[in-house]
């Protein structure tokens, strides 16, 4: 009798120390400060995105996407810190990435394509996973596509995955001046014939190849780019993205041209993220027309002498 008491008193004394140590202790000591870079929910006319925050939580968004992005997380963007997180209860962090991360999410794809996508995800990425939202109403919809859009938009780089040891070192042998309007002309005629096909033009990521690329090209035009420091964009010029159609360039361009590069890439980033609500104003921000095909260009007149 005596011994099964002495093992009880042990097991709850366990637990105990157990929940203390691993909940309440972390409870009462880490209070992270607000970095003042969380996300900012205001209310427009057009949609509510505190209102959306809550439709993600009951439509169990989180259940297949994450809100964090990790030291070693290639491609979601800037890093995220404790403090992001002061004002959001209950937190959205999920632990499983059945999908792709969301941090970062807002800005990168115009509204429309993410109602189109929560609508029908199939129509836009072949073989999706993600379940149809279609049952939301059309209030629903925008409130919560209005949320997807403020993700990150706020967060500033404190920073970044960093360029490995060599291409810290690789600096010293650099050779171009990448921060002269000289070099990034340069780099311009390199970047439209190695990189425009899936970065686009003007770097927003559209360019023709896109479209059949599962991880999109990075849009080179968002203002957190601006924090990239040269040696790390000449490693990703370099190396390419791991997991990602992003060719390796040093395998086929010299040094100094991916230099160049780096020169032209960095005068891309706009000064504000830019959305568009609708697709057919893309065409307005991108600046390029299509050229108008004349019926003879796309379809030969049939049966004609
Ligand atoms: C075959 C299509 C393709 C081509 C060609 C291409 N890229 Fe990429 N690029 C990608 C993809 C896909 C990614 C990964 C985006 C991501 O991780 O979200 C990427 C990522 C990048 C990144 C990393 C961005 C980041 O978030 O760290 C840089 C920089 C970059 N590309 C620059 C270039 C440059 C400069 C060229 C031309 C020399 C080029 N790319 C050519 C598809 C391409
Ligand atoms: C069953 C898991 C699952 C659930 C639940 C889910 N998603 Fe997804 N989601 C995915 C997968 C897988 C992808 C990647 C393929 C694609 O883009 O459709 C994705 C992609 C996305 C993307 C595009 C991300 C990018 O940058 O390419 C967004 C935005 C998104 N989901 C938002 C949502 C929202 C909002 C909800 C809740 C209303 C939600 N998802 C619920 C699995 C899920």
């Amino acid at each position: 009798m005596k011994g099964y008491r002495l093992g009880a008193i042990g097991i709850v004394i366990t637990f105990f120390t157990i929940i203390t140590t691993t909940v309440l202790l972390p409870m009462i000591l880490f209070n992270p400060k607000p970095t003042g870079h969380g996300n900012n929910y205001i209310e427009t006319v057009q949609a509510n995105p505190a209102r959306g925050r809550q439709i993600f939580v009951r439509e169990g968004c989180f259940y297949c996407h994450t809100q964090f992005t990790r030291l070693q997380d290639r491609g979601y963007g800037p890093l995220v810190r404790a403090g992001d997180y002061v004002y959001e209860t209950p937190h959205q962090l999920g632990t499983a990435r059945t999908g792709p991360d969301l941090t970062n999410e807002g800005g990168k794809f115009p509204s429309q394509w993410q109602k189109a996508h929560l609508i029908n995800p199939r129509a836009l990425k072949p073989g999706s996973i993600m379940p149809s939202f279609s049952y939301l109403s059309d209030h629903d919809m925008n409130d919560l596509v209005a949320y997807v859009q403020t993700l990150g938009n706020e967060r500033k780089v404190t920073h970044y995955v960093e360029a490995p040891e060599e291409y810290k070192a690789s600096l010293a042998r650099k050779t171009v001046d990448t921060s002269s309007d000289a070099s990034g002309n340069a780099g311009r005629g390199l970047y439209t014939q190695n990189c425009a096909a899936c970065h686009g033009q003007s770097g927003r990521g559209n360019g023709p190849n896109s479209v059949s690329l599962e991880k999109k090209p990075a849009n080179l035009t968002r203002p957190f780019y601006k924090q990239y420091p040269d040696d790390f964009w000449f490693y990703r010029i370099t190396e390419g993205v791991p997991g990602t159609r992003m060719p390796r360039f040093g395998e086929v361009l010299t040094e100094e041209q991916r230099w160049y590069l780096v020169a032209y890439v960095k005068t891309l980033q706009q000064k504000n993220e830019q959305t568009v609500d609708n697709l057919s104003e893309l065409d307005k921000i991108e600046q390029v027309k299509l050229p108008v095909l004349t019926e003879q260009e796309w379809e030969p007149a049939s049966g004609g002498d």
